[in-house]
Protein backbone atom coordinates (compact mmCIF):
# COMPACT_ATOMS: atom_id res chain seq x y z
CA UNK A 1 0.00 0.00 0.00
CA UNK A 2 2.78 2.46 -1.67
CA UNK A 3 2.45 6.22 -1.43
CA UNK A 4 0.88 7.50 1.62
CA UNK A 5 3.66 9.84 2.14
CA UNK A 6 4.16 11.48 -1.15
CA UNK A 7 0.05 11.45 -1.70
CA UNK A 8 0.44 13.67 1.69
CA UNK A 9 3.49 16.01 0.86
CA UNK A 10 1.83 16.48 -2.63
CA UNK A 11 -0.80 18.38 -0.97
CA UNK A 12 1.33 19.90 1.62
CA UNK A 13 0.26 18.12 4.40
CA UNK A 14 1.56 15.89 7.32
CA UNK A 15 2.62 12.22 6.22
CA UNK A 16 -0.31 11.06 8.59
CA UNK A 17 -2.47 12.33 6.09
CA UNK A 18 -1.34 10.45 4.03
CA UNK A 19 -1.84 7.12 6.08
CA UNK A 20 -5.71 8.43 7.35
CA UNK A 21 -6.79 8.67 3.88
CA UNK A 22 -5.17 5.63 2.99
CA UNK A 23 -7.66 3.71 5.53
CA UNK A 24 -10.02 4.83 3.87
CA UNK A 25 -8.58 3.00 0.84
CA UNK A 26 -8.16 -0.25 2.48
CA UNK A 27 -11.79 0.22 3.43
CA UNK A 28 -12.88 0.50 0.08
CA UNK A 29 -10.99 -2.55 -1.33
CA UNK A 30 -11.59 -4.64 1.36
CA UNK A 31 -15.21 -3.94 0.41
CA UNK A 32 -15.20 -4.59 -3.14
CA UNK A 33 -12.97 -7.27 -2.52
CA UNK A 34 -15.70 -9.03 -0.40
CA UNK A 35 -18.09 -8.35 -2.88
CA UNK A 36 -16.71 -9.49 -6.38
CA UNK A 37 -15.55 -12.96 -4.22
CA UNK A 38 -11.82 -12.78 -3.41
CA UNK A 39 -10.81 -15.13 -1.14
CA UNK A 40 -8.04 -13.91 0.19
CA UNK A 41 -6.85 -10.66 0.48
CA UNK A 42 -3.31 -9.85 1.97
CA UNK A 43 -2.77 -6.33 2.75
CA UNK A 44 1.08 -5.21 3.38
CA UNK A 45 0.38 -2.97 6.37
CA UNK A 46 3.99 -2.68 8.28
CA UNK A 47 7.01 -4.50 7.50
CA UNK A 48 9.55 -4.96 9.47
CA UNK A 49 11.66 -2.32 8.22
CA UNK A 50 9.04 -0.27 9.35
CA UNK A 51 9.90 -0.14 12.59
CA UNK A 52 12.88 2.34 11.52
CA UNK A 53 10.42 5.29 10.54
CA UNK A 54 10.57 8.27 13.12
CA UNK A 55 8.67 7.24 16.22
CA UNK A 56 6.33 9.39 15.67
CA UNK A 57 5.28 7.98 12.35
CA UNK A 58 4.94 4.59 13.89
CA UNK A 59 3.00 5.74 16.68
CA UNK A 60 0.67 7.25 14.38
CA UNK A 61 0.43 4.13 12.09
CA UNK A 62 0.10 1.98 15.36
CA UNK A 63 -2.91 4.46 16.12
CA UNK A 64 -4.68 4.17 12.97
CA UNK A 65 -4.55 0.33 12.65
CA UNK A 66 -5.97 -0.55 16.41
CA UNK A 67 -8.61 2.42 15.34
CA UNK A 68 -9.29 0.68 11.99
CA UNK A 69 -10.13 -2.48 13.86
CA UNK A 70 -12.13 -1.28 16.25
CA UNK A 71 -14.30 0.49 14.10
CA UNK A 72 -14.32 -2.29 11.53
CA UNK A 73 -14.93 -5.39 13.42
CA UNK A 74 -18.80 -5.39 13.22
CA UNK A 75 -18.74 -4.06 9.64
CA UNK A 76 -16.48 -7.25 8.90
CA UNK A 77 -17.83 -9.97 10.59
CA UNK A 78 -21.42 -8.32 9.00
CA UNK A 79 -20.07 -9.19 5.24
CA UNK A 80 -18.89 -12.58 6.67
CA UNK A 81 -15.13 -11.73 6.56
CA UNK A 82 -12.39 -13.25 8.77
CA UNK A 83 -9.68 -11.35 9.85
CA UNK A 84 -6.20 -12.73 10.65
CA UNK A 85 -2.50 -11.48 10.80
CA UNK A 86 0.77 -12.83 9.74
CA UNK A 87 3.88 -11.33 11.08
CA UNK A 88 6.17 -10.87 14.46
CA UNK A 89 3.12 -9.94 16.32
CA UNK A 90 4.88 -10.24 19.44
CA UNK A 91 6.56 -6.84 18.45
CA UNK A 92 2.98 -4.87 18.04
CA UNK A 93 2.06 -2.42 21.33
CA UNK A 94 -0.14 -4.28 23.35
CA UNK A 95 -3.27 -2.46 22.95
CA UNK A 96 -3.02 -3.13 18.87
CA UNK A 97 -2.30 -6.64 20.03
CA UNK A 98 -5.36 -6.98 22.18
CA UNK A 99 -7.48 -5.41 19.19
CA UNK A 100 -6.42 -7.79 16.82
CA UNK A 101 -7.12 -10.78 19.38
CA UNK A 102 -10.59 -9.42 19.90
CA UNK A 103 -11.32 -8.76 15.87
CA UNK A 104 -10.01 -12.24 15.39
CA UNK A 105 -12.01 -13.94 17.54
CA UNK A 106 -15.59 -11.92 16.45
CA UNK A 107 -14.52 -12.77 13.08
CA UNK A 108 -13.15 -16.43 13.58
CA UNK A 109 -16.44 -18.55 12.34
CA UNK A 110 -16.96 -16.58 9.11
CA UNK A 111 -16.16 -18.62 6.28
CA UNK A 112 -16.28 -15.67 3.93
CA UNK A 113 -13.17 -13.49 2.43
CA UNK A 114 -9.91 -14.03 4.38
CA UNK A 115 -8.39 -10.59 4.81
CA UNK A 116 -5.20 -11.24 6.17
CA UNK A 117 -3.11 -7.97 7.72
CA UNK A 118 0.49 -8.72 7.22
CA UNK A 119 1.94 -6.93 10.56
CA UNK A 120 6.28 -6.20 11.28
CA UNK A 121 5.96 -8.32 8.48
CA UNK A 122 9.54 -9.41 6.44
CA UNK A 123 9.63 -12.56 3.94
CA UNK A 124 13.13 -13.42 4.54
CA UNK A 125 12.79 -13.49 8.44
CA UNK A 126 9.61 -16.10 7.74
CA UNK A 127 11.65 -18.20 5.49
CA UNK A 128 14.58 -18.08 8.18
CA UNK A 129 11.90 -18.98 10.64
CA UNK A 130 10.35 -21.98 9.10
CA UNK A 131 13.96 -23.15 8.53
CA UNK A 132 15.11 -23.20 11.84
CA UNK A 133 11.78 -24.78 12.53
CA UNK A 134 12.70 -27.76 9.84
CA UNK A 135 16.30 -27.94 11.42
CA UNK A 136 14.92 -28.54 15.19
CA UNK A 137 12.42 -30.84 13.89
CA UNK A 138 15.53 -32.82 11.76
CA UNK A 139 17.99 -32.54 14.90
CA UNK A 140 15.48 -34.11 17.07
CA UNK A 141 15.09 -36.95 14.68
CA UNK A 142 11.16 -36.11 14.06
CA UNK A 143 12.18 -35.84 10.04
CA UNK A 144 15.10 -36.98 8.50
CA UNK A 145 16.65 -34.33 5.44
CA UNK A 146 15.06 -36.48 3.29
CA UNK A 147 11.96 -35.60 4.24
CA UNK A 148 12.86 -31.31 3.50
CA UNK A 149 10.82 -30.36 0.54
CA UNK A 150 9.02 -27.65 -0.89
CA UNK A 151 5.35 -29.02 1.32
CA UNK A 152 7.43 -28.66 4.16
CA UNK A 153 8.81 -25.51 3.95
CA UNK A 154 5.63 -24.20 2.98
CA UNK A 155 3.81 -25.57 6.06
CA UNK A 156 5.78 -23.90 7.94
CA UNK A 157 5.65 -20.44 6.79
CA UNK A 158 3.18 -17.78 8.80
CA UNK A 159 0.73 -18.51 5.79
CA UNK A 160 0.55 -22.30 5.80
CA UNK A 161 -3.07 -22.31 5.74
CA UNK A 162 -3.32 -19.78 2.76
CA UNK A 163 -3.63 -20.53 -0.77
CA UNK A 164 -0.42 -18.58 -3.18
CA UNK A 165 -1.36 -15.24 -4.06
CA UNK A 166 -2.51 -15.45 -7.68
CA UNK A 167 -2.27 -11.63 -7.90
CA UNK A 168 0.22 -8.85 -6.72
CA UNK A 169 -0.56 -5.16 -7.11
CA UNK A 170 1.74 -2.76 -5.79
CA UNK A 171 0.53 1.11 -5.99
CA UNK A 172 2.45 4.25 -6.42
CA UNK A 173 4.62 2.81 -9.51
CA UNK A 174 7.06 1.41 -7.73
CA UNK A 175 8.59 -2.08 -9.06
CA UNK A 176 10.19 -3.83 -6.16
CA UNK A 177 8.72 -6.45 -3.91
CA UNK A 178 10.36 -5.22 -0.61
CA UNK A 179 10.66 -8.42 1.21
CA UNK A 180 7.06 -9.47 0.72
CA UNK A 181 5.74 -13.24 0.46
CA UNK A 182 8.85 -13.80 -1.47
CA UNK A 183 8.11 -17.52 -1.58
CA UNK A 184 4.94 -17.41 -1.87
CA UNK A 185 4.37 -15.42 -4.78
CA UNK A 186 6.73 -17.18 -6.93
CA UNK A 187 4.04 -17.69 -9.88
CA UNK A 188 2.22 -14.82 -8.89
CA UNK A 189 0.69 -11.95 -11.29
CA UNK A 190 2.25 -8.54 -10.61
CA UNK A 191 0.58 -5.42 -11.49
CA UNK A 192 1.95 -2.14 -10.63
CA UNK A 193 -0.59 0.76 -10.68
CA UNK A 194 0.45 4.41 -10.94
CA UNK A 195 -2.30 5.45 -8.29
CA UNK A 196 -0.48 6.72 -4.95
CA UNK A 197 -2.35 4.42 -2.43
CA UNK A 198 -4.61 6.73 -1.04
CA UNK A 199 -5.92 7.45 -4.70
CA UNK A 200 -6.47 3.65 -5.16
CA UNK A 201 -9.52 3.06 -4.49
CA UNK A 202 -12.76 0.57 -6.37
CA UNK A 203 -11.93 1.65 -9.78
CA UNK A 204 -8.74 1.29 -10.03
CA UNK A 205 -8.56 -2.14 -7.88
CA UNK A 206 -11.29 -3.31 -10.59
CA UNK A 207 -8.49 -2.09 -13.24
CA UNK A 208 -5.70 -4.46 -12.08
CA UNK A 209 -8.34 -7.43 -11.49
CA UNK A 210 -9.03 -6.32 -14.93
CA UNK A 211 -5.67 -6.40 -15.72
CA UNK A 212 -4.79 -9.78 -14.19
CA UNK A 213 -7.68 -11.31 -15.99
CA UNK A 214 -6.18 -10.63 -19.57
CA UNK A 215 -2.87 -12.57 -18.17
CA UNK A 216 -1.89 -16.18 -19.64
CA UNK A 217 -0.40 -18.23 -16.66
CA UNK A 218 1.87 -21.29 -17.27
CA UNK A 219 3.08 -21.79 -14.53
CA UNK A 220 6.60 -22.30 -16.22
CA UNK A 221 4.94 -24.76 -18.79
CA UNK A 222 3.91 -23.35 -22.51
C1 LIG B 1 3.43 2.91 2.65
O1 LIG B 1 3.40 4.27 2.21
C2 LIG B 1 2.41 2.69 3.65
C3 LIG B 1 2.64 2.26 4.92
C4 LIG B 1 3.99 1.98 5.43
C5 LIG B 1 1.55 2.08 5.88
C6 LIG B 1 0.25 1.57 5.32
C7 LIG B 1 -0.78 1.77 6.36
C8 LIG B 1 -2.05 2.16 6.14
C9 LIG B 1 -2.63 2.33 4.80
C10 LIG B 1 -2.97 2.46 7.28
C11 LIG B 1 -3.12 1.41 8.33
C12 LIG B 1 -3.43 0.06 7.82
C13 LIG B 1 -4.61 -0.59 7.93
C14 LIG B 1 -4.73 -1.98 7.43
C15 LIG B 1 -5.79 0.00 8.54
P1 LIG B 1 4.65 5.18 2.50
O2 LIG B 1 4.47 5.83 3.81
O3 LIG B 1 5.90 4.38 2.35
O4 LIG B 1 4.54 6.24 1.35
P2 LIG B 1 5.73 6.86 0.51
O5 LIG B 1 6.38 5.72 -0.23
O6 LIG B 1 5.03 7.80 -0.40
O7 LIG B 1 6.64 7.54 1.48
Amino acid sequence: MDGNGRWAKERGLPRIEGHRQGVESVRDVVRTAGQIGVGYLTLYAFSAENWSRPRHEVAALMRLLEKYLRDETDELHENNVRLEAIGCLQDLPGRVQKQLQKTRQATAQNDGMVLVLALSYGSRREITDAAREVARLAKEGKISISDVNETLIANHLYTRDYPDPDLLIRTSGEMRISNFLLWQISYAELVVAPAMWPDFRKDQFLRAIDEYGKRERRFGGI
